[in-house]
């Protein structure tokens, strides 16, 4: 039989990756099996080990089900840790090992655009798990300078409280969305408003180069005002095609080219 794999959310219909992973398998010649798995709102526990008790080999978590799934793992990769989250799940020698690719997708989205991170001035909308899952891969990948913006301060406040230790070498700093200005190359929205269908003010005191909505597939009113600056926009289908291929690579073992599938 074909090697096991499995998302676990709730909702889950509306999930990529089963076509992701088997594209993935079919680019790099291996074979798997990758399904959708609904859990009960109180069935995440329950659910995530049966499916490795039938020898399931790997698993994805989505909403809202992440930090259960980081609370679960009796090993955790440094960047799961600083997330508080887990969305990549393996057995190995008898435990339960968490990962988190959500960040690390984010940078080889970037990547993949050809924007640059190195040295790079960052601003980031929103102060929720997106965020503080995505600060420790946009370090490591050499950005110097980082403000987190939120409509409510003391949340961003908190976040850079949590998170200096874990990257020493970047300029962290809080903003709060009625003061939101200066000069960045990347401006990102971690926030859920074009979920929710909120709308996001960006002023004229805010410049930037380039702008990443993490949400997909909605209508955005920070891609919108972004666009109308003339500036180079992207949505987030790269960062879910990326964090799906480092899943898929910490599996298999083989690192899928994300150009390929965007
Ligand atoms: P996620 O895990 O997706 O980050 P979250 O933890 O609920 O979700 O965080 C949502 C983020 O979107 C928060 O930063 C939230 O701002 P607050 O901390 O002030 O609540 C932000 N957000 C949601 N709707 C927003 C809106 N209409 N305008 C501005 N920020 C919004």
């Amino acid at each position: 039989m074909s090697k096991q794999f499995a998302v676990i959310g709730n909702p889950i219909e509306q999930s990529r990756s089963p076509e992701l992973h088997h594209a993935f398998a079919e680019k790099t010649g291996l074979e798997l099996h990758y399904s959708k798995r609904l859990a009960p709102l109180d069935g995440f526990d329950a659910s995530m080990h049966e499916f490795f008790a039938q020898g399931g080999a790997g698993m994805n978590v989505t909403v809202p089900f992440k930090e259960q799934a980081f609370a679960a793992c009796a090993v955790l990769s440094e960047r799961a840790k600083i997330a508080k989250a887990v969305n990549t799940l393996w057995m190995q020698d008898g435990q339960l090992h968490g990962d988190n690719t959500d960040g690390q997708g984010l940078v080889e989205a970037i990547q993949a655009l050809d924007w640059i991170l190195h040295n790079a001035s960052i601003l980031i909308i929103g102060a929720g798990g997106a965020t503080r899952g995505v600060i420790y891969p946009l370090a490591q990948a050499g950005v110097k300078k980082i403000v987190i913006a939120n409509r409510t301060l003391a949340r961003a406040e908190q976040l850079i409280a949590d998170l200096k230790e874990a990257v020493p070498e970047t300029d962290l700093s809080a903003l709060s969305l009625e003061a939101l200005q200066g000069n960045f190359d990347i401006v990102i929205n971690a926030t859920s408003a074009s979920l929710s269908g909120d709308a996001l003010i960006l002023p004229e005191a805010l410049q930037f180069k380039q702008a990443y909505e993490m949400a997909y597939g909605k209508p955005s009113s920070f891609l919108d005002q972004a666009k109308a600056r003339g500036v180079p926009t992207s949505e987030g289908f790269g960062m879910l095609v990326g964090q799906a291929i480092e899943s898929f690579r910490i599996w298999n073992g083989i690192k899928p080219e994300l150009k390929d599938f965007l």
